[in-house]
């Protein structure tokens, strides 16, 4: 499908991907030819000038201010060519085209968010429209985070407390990887992400399906899909065993010691608050590692993973 891929460089798959490889070759083989240029010369000139017997071959120096003002021009020339050049395709990836959807993108050790304004929330997928411009308002929960899709040629630096902006319009569908690429702690190489590129229409159906749970639904169902999907289930099981976190079997109704010795019983407030806020009351014996989800999952969300918690009774 891709004829846009290299030997260097992944498919092309972006509108600006294109510009941006045209300055990566110009870079690339300027470099190639300056490489081969100065090789052969020093090698001419070690052999050339090399010292004969005992006798050191002294040649006068002489002053050449055409060749002084060659040497200096030139690469001068060659650098302001890519300065400029490169400043543009800079300015490129921050103007962002004024009818661009955007998606909010929050990265957090170690896994990216992504928000739409009327739609759903997702972990690890960013699902986008074909032929649409998409701004990526960007922003960490933690360290700094960096987004990288290299078929698109997108990377941002991703910080906490600012919010940095980048854009990309897909050409054409498929799924591509999202890395990090600023090193974030020990789970960096496995932050990854997908972005999905979809036809229009699909697009609008995936929307439309992704807020609140379907037509005919049980709320319970909803919240099994949302333990998946929002990747719950990476920490927590639901058969009993310890994980990184409590299992999530029998856990509604049950007495859990926390960290400050107090105890309490996990109902419907106790686990909206570990969601939103989980370093509140963390039950003894585990990190307090989990992420909050607050921005993430909406109240209808909470509801369903609610009503799914309560349908893992102990046998
Ligand atoms: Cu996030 Cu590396």
């Amino acid at each position: 499908m891709d004829t846009t891929k290299t030997i260097w460089l992944p498919s092309q798959s972006s509108t600006i991907a294109p510009q941006i490889d045209v300055l990566f070759d110009f870079i690339l083989w300027a470099s190639a030819v300056l490489f081969v240029i100065v090789t052969c010369a020093t090698i001419y000139f070690a052999i050339r000038y090399r010292r004969h017997g005992d006798i050191a071959r002294t040649t006068p120096y002489v002053e050449n201010l055409g060749l002084e003002i060659t040497w200096t021009v030139i690469p001068f020339i060659l650098l302001m060519i890519i300065f400029v050049w490169g400043f543009k395709d800079f300015l490129r990836f921050h103007i962002i085209p004024a009818h661009a959807t955007e998606v909010k993108v929050t990265g957090q050790r170690w896994f990216w968010s992504f928000s739409y304004a009327d739609g759903p929330s997702t972990v690890g997928e960013l699902v986008v429209p074909v032929h649409r411009p998409i701004k990526l308002l960007l922003s960490s929960q933690d360290v700094i985070h960096s987004i990288f899709v290299p078929e698109f040629r997108v990377k941002m630096d991703v910080l906490p407390n600012r919010y940095t902006v980048t854009w990309f319009e897909a050409v054409h569908t498929g799924e591509f990887q999202i890395y990090c690429t600023e090193f974030c702690g020990k789970g960096h190489s496995e932050m990854w992400g997908k972005v999905k590129v979809l036809p229009e229409d699909e697009f609008n159906k995936w929307l439309e399906a992704g807020s609140g749970p379907q037509e005919g639904e049980t709320m319970a169902a909803y919240g099994a899909r949302l333990f998946v999907k929002n990747a719950c289930v990476t920490c927590h099981s639901v058969d009993g065993s310890k994980n990184v976190g409590p299992t999530f079997l029998g856990l509604f109704g049950r007495r859990e010691v926390l960290k400050s010795g107090q105890t309490i019983t996990v109902d419907e407030n106790y686990l909206r608050e570990s969601m939103l806020t989980p370093m509140a009351q963390v039950v003894t014996g585990y990190d307090p590692v989990m992420p909050t989800f607050q921005g993430i999952l909406k109240n209808v969300d909470i509801d369903g993973l609610i009503a799914y918690i309560k349908t893992l009774e102990q046998k």
